[in-house]
């Protein structure tokens, strides 16, 4: 599947869409994020945040965990709405690579617009995928 610059401006406004509804009470840091998979379908996350605190998960793997529980394991694009257009975390990129260093990451404001466009591979050096894993 091709990812258009069209596709590329609905995954970040699907993104900002869903940033509504992270629930960030204690950081008031609210993330959006949407998940583009080889399929064509579009899974939405956002951060949720926890009175006992690390038990917060990020938007990026609500986005994941929400496509992967529905039988998707290819990923062609992510899209991440913050205040300011910071990319994902170090443990969300790891999450991300254990489905492919090929994902299109799109950094966005919370109007939209695209500030950073980078690709999984170039956020997580060196990455530790499945493939590092010894076979028995
Ligand atoms: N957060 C994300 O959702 N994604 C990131 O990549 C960075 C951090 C959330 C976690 C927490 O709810 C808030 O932002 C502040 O760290």
């Amino acid at each position: 599947m091709e990812l258009t610059n069209e596709l590329k401006q609905e995954l970040l406004e699907r993104a900002a869409e869903a940033r509504r509804w992270a629930y960030a009470p204690y950081s008031n840091y609210p993330v959006g994020a949407a998940l583009l998979a080889e399929s064509g379908k579009v899974y939405t996350g956002v951060n949720v945040e926890n009175a006992a605190y690390p038990q917060t998960i990020c938007a990026e793997r609500v986005a994941v965990f929400k496509a992967v529980s529905e039988g998707e394991r290819r990923f062609i694009a992510l899209a991440v709405v913050t205040v300011n257009a910071k990319v994902p975390c170090g443990g969300c990129r790891q999450v991300l690579a254990e489905f492919g260093l090929d994902t299109c990451v799109l950094v966005g404001d919370p109007r939209g617009n695209l500030i950073t466009e980078t690709v999984l591979r170039d956020l997580l050096p060196d990455a530790f995928t499945p493939a590092d894993l010894p076979r028995g």
